[in-house]
């Protein structure tokens, strides 16, 4: 049903109807409900900036403050209803005053614009949320970082173009993730900055014309700065960019992640068996047990660059200032939220369950991994690692060639290649050791992945220690 343009908001110079289809396609309401806490909390800053500035007496801020605390217990109660011609949260908050406390409500609004209001909103719904993603992406983190110092003998193939590489530790492998979630959070940290900046009074375009006290805003709104211009304040949606390409990078760290599992949990590998509360049967094939969730987390990063692309796509040659295109910013970054935070607790259950398979780990190994050791042996006794390198090779084509495999080869069909070897050649057939050479700092030897749990231990703990941030009230944006 269409309602009439004198009921809305912006009404007054509109004599016709709305086409259905066109309220429908113009409303945001169905998804930016999601921000009514936050919408609440910027309206109720808003009216004790009035009141300082004389535009509103004491107690009809008094009058709104209540009646938004009785739409705020309408929201939490789940009995606000939104009516036709609520456009958007905005616009079905202020109906909603003015039907409890009557016109004073009407003097709400003065100075402000949806424009300034809407992306006040974002950034404080916004801030709440990146608390929650960098909470989940810390437990990530931790869950990965016990399950290494627990498993830090397990030794397994590490693989480079999928083939064949050199021993390493699993932990080794897990951290290598690790490091790159923890760039994760610490941009996180860089968004969180600059989400952190109140727009409020900035009005439509050219600023707050009433002596409104940006000051009192940003104190009441907890925001650590005060944006320079009223332009750009309104017009830009740079953060929710940094968002949705934040997401998209952790995602893709994820993504590959799980990619490395699926494969380790194949029958051809069986390095790890996921646990039965993150895998789904076949219909069809009683004997598959399939790791959906991992193969979804591989999934999602398209879905968030999907979101990341199309939004710049929505961006660029958008003239200067609020047009209505920047109201696609919502369903992006609510998706976004929803699916980052959904990964992230998935991969924790995964990462936290995952049974790993020592033996065919072990077994994967093979003494060909071990042709840069003997490489090594001979650069220890004095050889230039690439003259090494090409003796290192003709012995694996003599073993070949040979049909042995490379730690088979005799102390004398080593001489022929080159009179270095001698007996203690032995030694470099043992994969523990092998990994044990990588001593230097970031490398897989026992003190250096030790090395590294230390530091991301610490790393964990001075994250624990700052405090979540708290700013839109009780709608943690996950019940929403
Ligand atoms: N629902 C709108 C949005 O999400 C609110 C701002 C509308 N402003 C305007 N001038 N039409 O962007």
């Amino acid at each position: 049903m269409s309602s009439s343009e004198g009921g809305k908001l912006w009404g007054g110079r509109f004599v016709g109807d709305t086409d259905p289809i066109m309220e429908k396609f113009n409303a945001s309401i169905v998804y930016d409900k999601r921000m009514w806490a936050a919408d609440i909390q910027g309206s109720k800053a808003y009216v004790k900036a009035l009141e300082k500035a004389g535009l509103v007496s004491r107690p009809e801020m008094e009058q709104i403050l209540q009646g938004m605390g009785k739409v705020f217990e309408e929201w939490s109660k789940g009995t606000f209803e939104i009516k036709a011609g609520d456009e958007d949260i905005h616009t079905a908050n202020e109906r909603r005053l003015k039907e409890l406390i009557g016109e004073a409500a009407g003097k709400l609004h003065t100075g402000r614009s949806r424009n300034d209001q809407v992306v006040t909103d974002m950034r404080l719904w916004l801030r709440e949320a990146l608390g929650t993603l960098k909470r989940n992406l810390v437990q990530l983190i931790d869950t990965m970082v016990q399950r290494a110092d627990a498993e830090i003998d397990v030794l397994f193939p590490g693989y480079t173009h999928m083939q064949r590489a050199q021993p390493i530790r699993w932990s080794h492998w897990i951290l290598s993730h690790v490091a790159a979630l923890c760039r994760d959070a610490e941009k996180l940290e860089e968004v969180q900055k600059r989400v952190n900046v109140l727009p409020l009074g900035s009005g439509a375009i050219a600023g707050n014309p009433f002596q409104i006290d940006r000051e009192l805003l940003r104190q009441e709104l907890a925001f650590n700065a005060v944006s320079i211009n009223s332009m750009d304040a309104t017009g830009q949606r740079d953060f929710v960019v940094e968002f949705l390409f934040w997401a998209s990078l952790c995602l893709t760290h994820t993504s590959r992640l799980a990619e490395d599992l699926i494969l380790y949990s194949t029958k051809e590998f069986s390095f790890v068996s996921l646990s039965d509360a993150y895998s789904t049967g076949s219909s069809l094939m009683p004997q598959k047990k399939n790791p959906d969730s991992l193969e979804l987390i591989r999934s999602k990063a398209g879905r968030v660059f999907g979101h990341c692309a199309g939004f710049l796509m929505t961006l660029k040659g958008l003239p200067s200032t609020y047009n209505k295109d920047l109201q696609e910013d919502k369903e992006a970054m609510f998706d976004c939220y929803d699916t980052v935070h959904a990964v992230l607790q998935v991969a924790t259950g995964v990462m936290s369950t995952l049974k790993i398979n020592t033996s065919a780990m072990q077994a994967a190994l093979s003494p060909d991994m071990l042709a840069t050791d003997l490489a090594y042996y001979l650069v220890r006794k004095g050889m230039p690692f690439r003259e090494a390198h090409g003796c290192s090779g003709k012995a694996v084509f003599l073993a070949e060639s040979k049909s042995v495999p490379l730690n088979q080869l005799t102390v004398e069909d080593l001489r022929t290649v080159s009179p270095l070897f001698g007996s203690d050649v032995a030694a470099v057939w043992d994969y523990g050791s092998s990994v044990e050479q990588y001593s230097a700092a970031g490398g897989t030897a026992r003190s250096s992945v030790m090395a590294q749990i230390q530091q991301l231990r610490d790393w964990l703990s001075s994250r624990r220690a700052t405090p979540a941030q708290t700013g839109t009230g009780p709608d943690t944006p996950s019940q929403m």
